[in-house]
């Protein structure tokens, strides 16, 4: 089939109000919007003012009433507990209604926010749908971010309530998340009034008299008394989610999500960019804690009226390099959506694919890849394997659905190794150079993106409408700032090469180094530090810092390393994976004392590169590869 792209990309760009107006009607609206699109409303425009809706009554009463009742909505899979379950659409609006009652008899009303801390469990899930329920603003934190991380979080959102589990389980270890919410609710300024623990079996939490209450007991009480919430009218612009992401300080960007846009924008992606059809089972191998988990694992199939995956484990090691193969075959899933590093993690297990051998997974039709840029070598891979098309698509969490790739339901493009493909509908990608002036086709250049934004994309940030406009519209005038760095070829495809910004991408997870050197230069012993994201065969990249102590301090530096490393660890949280400390004498600089942090990388990854015309004392670099060899040696 020759894909319609073309075609459908040029309505869009003919007629962008009338395109998304019309993409709009799939949606239930309370009240229909005044204007598809306000171009005065906010920092560039808002998308379908004046009207109302409820995004979880979208989600779920809607099919319910339209004859999806008994159709499954959620799959819950963990391998780490043993545990499946699963929950239809009627059952998911009950649990969910339910969830929403006990919020808000304990307080929990239109506009306040609700922390979300939880493993990927179901709960985690039903809690973000009943918080839009309420109208509510709903904050998940990832697991795997430390106390303190989450102390920033709920500082800033101010949360009325934070839902939380007793403990994560990783491959061979309990995470007790309790301690480390109380440890953040004693950090932050701000305090909840209230928290709600579902109590998993691997670990019982004591909870807080008064302030902390079993999640599953009210659950059952909600039930046997028949408690249940309606949805709430909200307006299409209000907020339904707050979700943090690294920006280039210690304190991470507040991705302010809105109702309407989101709704219309990721209904339209399910069919017309995944091939995924109503009654489907798609599933988003991510973490709810991340943008894809929020859109791609609980908001984009429920509202399409297809069967979620929630899937707790990893593609290794839990038990094995099957474990994806045994979730498709056993679930018939006819797309899988993850990040490259997770099939670079199978490759490495079982290269041969001979744990595919023992399962039919023949419902699959596509795997789509992103978080990362793909690397040639295990799309083909992939590709060989799974026999399916394997797609590369480009995206970030202030767009929360992608900004270029190959879109299946149109009918797919020619796939071009090493390219997300093409812009979708809704984004005008542009490469600029620094100046703001576009780039001819094949040079590398600031990827940005001209303004409006299409639905479903940041409006703002969190109370910080200051900190959005400087961080994304400010450099280029007319244009949302991606901050990666790539280029678009002669046929419009575009190639996402690097982050323009001290943004490092760890196994998917998008981490500031920024943030690392603030915990590392926290430290006593430390009179100066540089951290730089080092390629790494696995993870695509890994953190690693590089110490300057000072004078008079002398401690044994390997111990001091491992100090840093557990106050990385303590401070952010295991999923910095920050393990590679090295001590140096001095941090090569320009003469204006701006630390040289690109040619560092060069040097670390074995690269060639040109000595910095600005630099204050070239023989630093020398320091610094034999830092790194010293290092390498010894490792
Ligand atoms: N709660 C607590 N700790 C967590 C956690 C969570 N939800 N998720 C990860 N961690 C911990 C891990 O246990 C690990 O700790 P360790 O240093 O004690 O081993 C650390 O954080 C790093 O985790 P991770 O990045 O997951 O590395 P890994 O070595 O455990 O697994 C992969 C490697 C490739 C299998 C894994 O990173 C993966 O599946 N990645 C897919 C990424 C993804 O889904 N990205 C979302 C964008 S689509
Ligand atoms: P996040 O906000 O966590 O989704 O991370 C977004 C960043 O991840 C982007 O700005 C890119 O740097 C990177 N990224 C995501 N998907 C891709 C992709 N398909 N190709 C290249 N880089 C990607």
């Amino acid at each position: 089939m020759s894909s319609q792209y073309g075609e459908v990309y040029s309505q869009w760009m003919q007629d962008p109000v009338s395109f998304w107006e019309s993409q709009a009607a799939q949606i239930d609206w309370i009240k229909p919007w005044e204007r598809a699109f306000a171009a005065e409303e906010g920092a560039y425009g808002r998308w379908f003012s004046g009207a109302q809706c409820n995004t979880s009554a979208n989600c779920l009463d809607r099919h319910v009433g339209s004859g999806r009742a008994e159709q499954l909505a959620l799959i819950y899979d963990s391998p780490v507990t043993g545990t499946k379950q699963r929950y239809t659409y009627a059952q998911l609006l009950e649990k969910v209604s339910q969830l929403a009652a006990v919020m808000a008899a304990h307080g929990v009303g239109k506009g306040d926010r609700v922390l979300i801390y939880m493993p990927m469990i179901p709960e985690a899930a039903m809690a973000m749908l009943a918080s839009a329920r309420l109208g509510a603003v709903h904050s998940v934190v990832f697991g795997g971010f430390a106390a303190q991380e989450l102390a920033t979080r709920i500082e800033d959102a101010k949360p009325a309530m934070i839902v939380s589990a007793s403990c994560g389980i990783e491959p061979g270890r309990i995470v007790a998340y309790k301690p480390l919410l109380d440890e953040a609710i004693e950090l932050s300024a701000h305090k909840p009034s209230c928290c709600l623990i579902k109590q998993r079996e691997a670990l019982n939490a004591e909870l807080v008299p008064e302030r902390d209450y079993d999640l599953e007991g009210l659950m059952r009480e909600a039930a046997r008394t028949g408690q249940s919430a309606a949805p709430v009218a909200v307006e299409a612009t209000d907020p339904l989610y707050v979700l943090y992401t690294s920006g280039t300080t210690g304190q991470p960007k507040g991705v302010v999500r809105d109702n309407g846009g989101h709704m219309v924008a990721l209904k339209w992606t399910m069919e017309n960019f995944y091939d995924v059809k109503p009654g489907e089972v798609f599933w988003a191998a991510s973490d709810v804690g991340w943008v894809v988990g929020h859109s791609y694992i609980v908001y984009a199939p429920l509202l399409h009226g297809a069967t979620t995956v929630l899937y707790e484990g990893k593609p290794v090691g839990t038990p094995d390099a099957g474990a994806f193969w045994r979730v498709i075959a056993e679930n018939n899933v006819v797309s899988l959506f993850t990040a490259p590093t997770a099939f670079r993690a199978i490759k490495k297990e079982d290269p041969n694919g001979e744990y595919l051998k023992k399962y039919d997974i023949g419902s699959l039709r596509s795997l789509f890849l992103a978080g990362e840029r793909a690397d040639p070598d295990t799309i083909s891979w992939a590709e060989q394997l799974l026999e399916v098309p394997v797609l590369d698509h480009w995206w970030q969490t202030e767009t929360g659905w992608c900004i270029s790739g190959n879109p299946l339901g149109l009918g797919a493009l020619p796939v071009k190794l090493g390219s997300a493909t093409v812009p979708m509908p809704g984004y005008d990608v542009q490469v600029l150079d620094d100046a703001g002036h576009p780039v001819e086709a094949g040079v590398l250049g600031n990827i940005a993106v001209r303004l409006p934004l299409p639905p479903g994309c940041l409006p703002t940030l969190w109370e910080a409408e200051e900190r959005f406009k400087d961080a994304y519209l400010s450099e280029f005038p007319g244009f949302y700032k991606t901050s990666d760095a790539g280029l678009k070829d002669e046929d419009g495809y575009l190639f996402i090469m690097s982050r323009t910004d001290d943004i490092i991408n760890v196994a998917g997870h998008r981490l500031s180094t920024g943030a690392m050197e603030e915990v590392l230069a926290s430290h006593d012993d430390v009179a100066e530090c540089a951290v730089i994201g080092v390629s790494d065969k696995l993870k695509g990249q890994l953190p690693c810092g590089f110490v300057v102590l000072k004078s008079g301090v002398e401690r044994e530096h390997s111990e001091i390393e491992k100090e840093l490393v557990g106050l990385v660890r303590q401070q952010i949280g295991p999923v910095a994976a920050f393990k590679l400390v090295i001590t140096v004498e001095r941090l090569p600089k320009t003469r204006s004392g701006k630390i040289l942090r690109g040619t560092m990388r060069s040097i670390a990854d074995g690269q060639d590169y040109k000595m910095p015309a600005t630099i204050d004392d070239p023989s630093i670099l020398d320091e610094i590869s034999e830092a790194l060899e010293g290092y390498r040696s010894t490792s």
